[in-house]
């Protein structure tokens, strides 16, 4: 039923999705940038500005590439915005303990390409495919397949067809041989022309993608989804901004579910994210476990013009690096 019903419903996604109408607006995020720290000559160079060149400079050199907003030290360096970018891999990426890699690709792959790709699924990835009713949907579904294949063959220096993936009780593909996979964890989403894969070792991860579509954003579907807090929030703000508050709320939802493995059983107003644009990604409030708020951390993800992302990741203390496929 669930494999007959996910064609369905990742079209369902699509259209439902897909933007009809592009609103431009500032990014979640969009904040002004830090102030140029002075010249280090300059005897008014306050402490402040020191510690933030200083952060800035670390991150730098280790080739950190942001994905949002961060603090640091906890005190006087906090959610700094610095530019998401992302950038062509080197060839080899490998995956630390102590960071998240987020992969962005095309879903429009050339019919050379989507036949490489589709020579490396498995049987049932392949019947799935087929029961896609229309070939754009079953070749993203191909290409979003293969694609991450690829780079799980990649990390774990496998060819892409020999892996086998097992399934959560609400759908969430794992690698099926935890322990030869170094404990390698993913997640994806994809929407419209775009897929975003999120690989970490030892932390649970959840991503979602949505290309925004500004008549989705509407009252109706905010209070049938978000919860009362996020539907206050939402209407708190300028008409302008709406769409891009809502599709925040949507994504950073959507990734703290898939992060969880629980996709849509887990009710999704038992819960509230930051959404409003210029503000970091952050699990606000639980009506749960109270300790789910230190449990995981947000991130928004800078996916292109039109797209609204985010990634939830177990844990705090982790850097993202994000690369181009
Ligand atoms: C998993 C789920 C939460 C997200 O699905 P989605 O947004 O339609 O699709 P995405 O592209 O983001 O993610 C799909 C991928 O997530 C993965 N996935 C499937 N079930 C999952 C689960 N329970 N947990 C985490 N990941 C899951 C799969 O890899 C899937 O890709 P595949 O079908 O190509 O294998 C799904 O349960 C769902 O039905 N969503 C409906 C959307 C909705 O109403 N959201 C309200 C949010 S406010």
């Amino acid at each position: 039923m669930e494999t007959m019903l996910t064609p369905i419903r990742t079209r369902l996604k699509d259209e439902t999705l897909a933007l009809a109408c592009a609103v431009s607006m500032r990014r979640p995020g969009d904040r002004k940038p830090p102030r140029r720290a002075r010249s280090a000559s300059c005897p008014a160079l306050t402490f402040s500005t020191t510690v933030r060149s200083i952060a800035l400079v670390r991150y730098a050199l280790a080739g950190f590439v942001a994905a949002g907003d961060f603090s640091y030290s906890g005190t006087l360096f906090r959610q700094v915005r610095m530019t998401q970018t992302w950038v062509n891999p080197p060839s080899d990426t490998p995956l630390a303990d102590g960071e998240v890699h987020l992969w962005r690709a095309s879903l429009v792959q050339t019919p050379d390409a989507l036949r490489r790709l589709r020579s490396t699924l498995a049987p049932d990835e392949s019947e799935k495919a087929a029961r896609y009713h229309f070939p754009r949907d079953r070749d993203h579904y191909v290409a979003a397949r293969g694609l991450l294949r690829r780079l799980l063959g990649h990390y774990l220096a496998q060819p892409p067809q020999s892996l086998r993936f097992s399934y959560g009780a609400y759908g969430k593909p794992s690698l099926a041989d935890a322990a030869g996979a170094q404990d390698l964890r993913f997640n994806l989403s994809h929407s419209h022309e775009l897929v975003i894969y999120a690989f970490a070792r030892g932390r649970d991860v959840g991503v979602d993608i949505e290309h925004m579509r500004a008549d989705l954003a509407g009252d109706d579907i905010a209070e049938r989804f978000f919860s009362a807090r996020e539907v206050g929030m939402l209407r708190a703000l300028p008409v302008a901004a709406r769409t891009r508050a809502f599709f925040n709320c949507w994504t950073r939802k959507e990734a703290y579910i898939k992060a969880r493995g629980e996709g849509l059983s887990h009710p999704l107003d038992a819960f509230d994210v930051s959404l409003t644009p210029g503000e970091p990604a952050a699990l606000l409030g639980t009506r749960g476990d109270p300790r789910e708020l230190t449990r995981w951390s947000l991130h928004a993800l800078d996916a292109g013009e039109d797209y609204a992302a985010a990634v939830a990741v177990q844990g705090t203390g982790h850097a993202l690096r994000l690369w181009q496929l």
